[in-house]
């Protein structure tokens, strides 16, 4: 089920330099959503811009809210910056079909901007959590303190080393011997690739949330495609519609 409404924005702020938190008033995707769904934003400045995919980061039906999380790289995500309490926005959703919670422990992962989703994935899950997050640098680290106060063991790496573990984060995992029944994980694709060979040595099954390109993101053109393995050949399949989160075994990167 998904719908468009004209949702009012509650609140905003910064989290970095580049990244806003924004948390807007749409009552009935609220009371729809999933972990690990997205909702399409539409940029109104009459440029007739394509909407812009943004994962969810937190949910809450009761007040009819949902929160997210983005990072401004171009036009569209520049106009969100700019909106303000009592703002309104169009919005589509709940996109694509988010993460299958499982029972057992849990190790979420997550890079730069993909990081966002995990947030109410880590909020929703029961059992044993372990959370590992990958950034550029300090200034770019995000949502941590939100992870550790929901009870997950908390682990970071940045790529020079200026908060936590030097490195990457699946480097981080070897080092680490971090290990769990299911691994919940967004980021950039290399990272998810590195992620799923780590996965499938160890035998630990492993969703990845593919942040592809996007155009239409309702499943009506061909502009977000991945091959995803199929019998003995592979298929295509829609990352709006189909995912964006797969079963790691079945990307064909
Ligand atoms: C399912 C899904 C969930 C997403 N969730 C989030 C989120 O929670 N927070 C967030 O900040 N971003 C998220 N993104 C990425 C976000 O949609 C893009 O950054 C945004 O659409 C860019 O729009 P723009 O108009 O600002 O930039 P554009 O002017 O369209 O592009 C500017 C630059 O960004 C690059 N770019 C555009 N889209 C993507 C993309 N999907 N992946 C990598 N590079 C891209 C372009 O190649 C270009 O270099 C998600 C994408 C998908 C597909
Ligand atoms: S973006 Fe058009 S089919 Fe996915």
């Amino acid at each position: 089920m998904k719908t468009v409404e004209n949702a009012s924005v509650v609140s905003m702020a910064n989290l970095t330099d580049d990244v806003y938190d924004i948390t807007i008033h749409c009552p009935e995707i609220a009371s729809w959503a999933k972990a690990g769904q997205f909702v399409e934003l539409y940029p109104d400045n009459g440029a007739n811009l394509l909407a812009r995919p943004i994962s969810i980061c937190g949910m809450d039906a009761e007040k009819g809210d949902i929160r997210l999380v983005f990072r401004v790289v171009g036009k569209g995500t520049e106009l969100f910056s700019r909106l303000g309490t009592g703002d309104k926005i169009r919005v589509l959703g709940p996109c694509g079909n988010g993460f299958n919670l499982k029972d057992g422990s849990a190790v979420l992962v997550g890079g730069g901007i993909g990081v966002p989703p995990l947030l109410e994935t880590c909020r929703q899950l029961k059992g044993d959590k372990t959370v590992v997050l990958g950034f550029r640098d300090k200034s770019s680290v995000i949502l941590c303190d939100e992870f550790k106060a929901l009870g997950a063991r908390v682990y970071i790496a940045t790529d020079d080393g200026s908060l936590g573990f030097k490195g990457n984060v699946v480097e981080l995992m070897k080092s680490e011997g971090i290990t769990g029944d299911m691994i919940y994980s967004c980021g950039p694709k290399i990272m998810l690739e590195a992620l799923s060979d780590y996965a499938e040595e160890r035998g630990i099954a492993c969703q990845v949330s593919l942040e592809e390109r996007m155009a239409c993101g309702i499943g009506a053109c061909v502009g977000c495609v991945v091959k995803i393995k199929d019998g003995d050949g592979w298929t295509h399949k829609k990352v709006c519609k189909d995912g964006p989160v797969f079963d790691s075994r079945e990307v064909i990167w």
